[in-house]
């Protein structure tokens, strides 16, 4: 074993999800893998060991560095399966309305919504969405995210396009947070396509694609498949021109009607359907025949004030290995919180506080192919993790609208701290 760098140590619960090198589905969703007063060893980026305190203790030599849990819990680092990070301004004024009684097709009919942001970030230089989207990177270290998958698709011409990839690109070079970055050339029609759809679609498959997959700017491509935006058609012909450029694949699927979205994503055989509100037995099945992991978005039902919530506990029936994200963008779901996802996904979907954080975690990392290297605490994992300020890992989802990180680590190295600025009962 390489000479440890850093030992955690004194975890309540060092919740290591550890177990079969696979995402998890069924009763394995509530397998948590925790270890009673738990620690952890490390070395570099890389962890080299996890067992009870006094197995480890024993191993902690002179030089490395120890840090003391203080008695709280100790998790993975969130992945965020789903997020549009990167975008410039806000929409509160929108939000405003939808609380006097609009809706979100209203606003995004009336030229509001997806477009609202477009105009507002093909403004902006790389420079500008780099520094707006650093605030948004702190919010997720806050919450204990340790990688996102950050998604394109608030620039909608090839220029605005790579600009955002490239600005994602650089956030993620920044080293603090992981990116995963996605192509959403498809998220919507532009203003001045939107009487020339045919010539979108053709610019975003024999344009966009071959830059953007050209200067390696995408891991995956992800389409918008709903009425009145990318029909299955359009959308079958960009994933299909993704995937023969070597991309992975990921679709919105049913998030407002049911589009056939969830069985597009069978038939491609794609990643993730995400989003599946309004996907029916039928979708269900036959993501589970596909092998299609669902990634379900709690926040963005929550956010729109609608109540309508995918049917968590019939996929976690059928055998699908379902993630959790927050779908973080200016419009649907303007949270960057996976604490607070586990409480939506709790209360309003019925999944238990343990399967809830397996979805969020060790599942989440499979769905974007990283499934070796991130998503649970076991020897060779890099060492994303999270001492959150509870005892108690269901305290997570349990105690909402409370930020629990007290400290975030990635790849080994300190990304967040609240220590000190605050005082509990813990009193360390
Ligand atoms: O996942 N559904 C489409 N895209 C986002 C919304 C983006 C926006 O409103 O800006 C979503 O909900
Ligand atoms: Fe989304």
């Amino acid at each position: 074993m390489p000479t440890p760098t850093l030992a955690v140590v004194n975890c309540s619960q060092l919740v290591t999800l550890a177990g079969a090198r696979r995402p998890r589905c069924g009763a394995e969703l509530r397998e948590l893998a925790i270890i009673e007063d738990g620690a952890m060893l490390l070395s570099g980026d890389t962890i080299e060991r996890v067992g009870t305190r006094a197995e480890i203790e024993s191993m902690v030599g002179g030089g490395c560095e120890v840090v003391d849990a203080g008695g709280r819990v100790c998790l993975p680092g969130f992945v965020d399966a789903h997020t549009h990070p990167v975008f410039a301004g806000t929409r509160a004024d929108e939000f405003e309305r939808r609380a006097a009684g609009a809706t979100y097709q209203e606003i995004a009919a009336a030229g509001g919504g997806i477009r609202a942001t477009v105009r507002r970030t093909r403004e902006a230089t790389e420079d500008e969405l780099v520094v707006a989207s650093r605030r948004f990177r702190e919010w997720f270290l806050r919450g204990g995210t340790t990688t996102v998958e950050a998604k394109s698709g608030y620039g909608l011409s090839v220029d605005d396009e790579l600009k955002m990839l490239r600005a994602i690109g650089r956030l993620n070079d920044e080293g603090a947070l992981r990116y995963v970055p996605t192509f959403l050339g498809a998220h919507d029609f532009p203003e001045e396509y939107r009487a020339r759809r045919e010539e979108y679609v053709a610019l975003v498959v024999e344009e966009m694609l071959p830059r953007v997959v050209g200067e390696g700017l995408a891991e995956f491509c992800d389409v918008f498949c709903e009425a009145r935006v990318f029909t299955v058609e359009e959308s079958r012909r960009i994933l299909a021109a993704a995937r023969s450029r070597g991309l992975g694949l990921r679709v919105h699927a049913d998030q407002l009607s049911l589009s056939g979205g969830a069985l597009l994503a069978a038939e491609l055989k794609t990643s993730t359907a995400d989003h599946l509100e309004h996907t029916d037995a039928a979708g269900v099945a036959a993501l589970k025949a596909a092998d299609v992991q669902p990634v379900l978005l709690p926040g963005s039902v929550y956010a729109l004030g609608s109540s309508r919530y995918p049917a968590a506990r019939e996929m976690i029936g059928a055998g699908l290995a379902v993630v959790l994200a927050t779908d973080f963008n200016p419009g649907s779901s303007p949270t960057p919180s996976m604490t607070m996802v586990l409480s939506l996904a709790s209360t309003q979907m019925k999944m238990t506080p343990a399967e809830a954080i397996t979805a969020a975690t060790v599942n989440a990392a499979y769905s974007l192919g990283r499934g070796r290297e991130l998503g649970s605490l076991e020897a060779t994992k890099r060492a994303d993790f999270v001492i959150h300020d509870c005892a108690d890992y269901r305290d997570l989802a349990y105690f909402f609208g409370v930020e629990h990180a007290l400290e975030t680590y990635v790849g080994g190295r300190l990304a967040f701290s609240r220590r000190g600025a605050t005082k509990t009962q813990h009193g360390v």
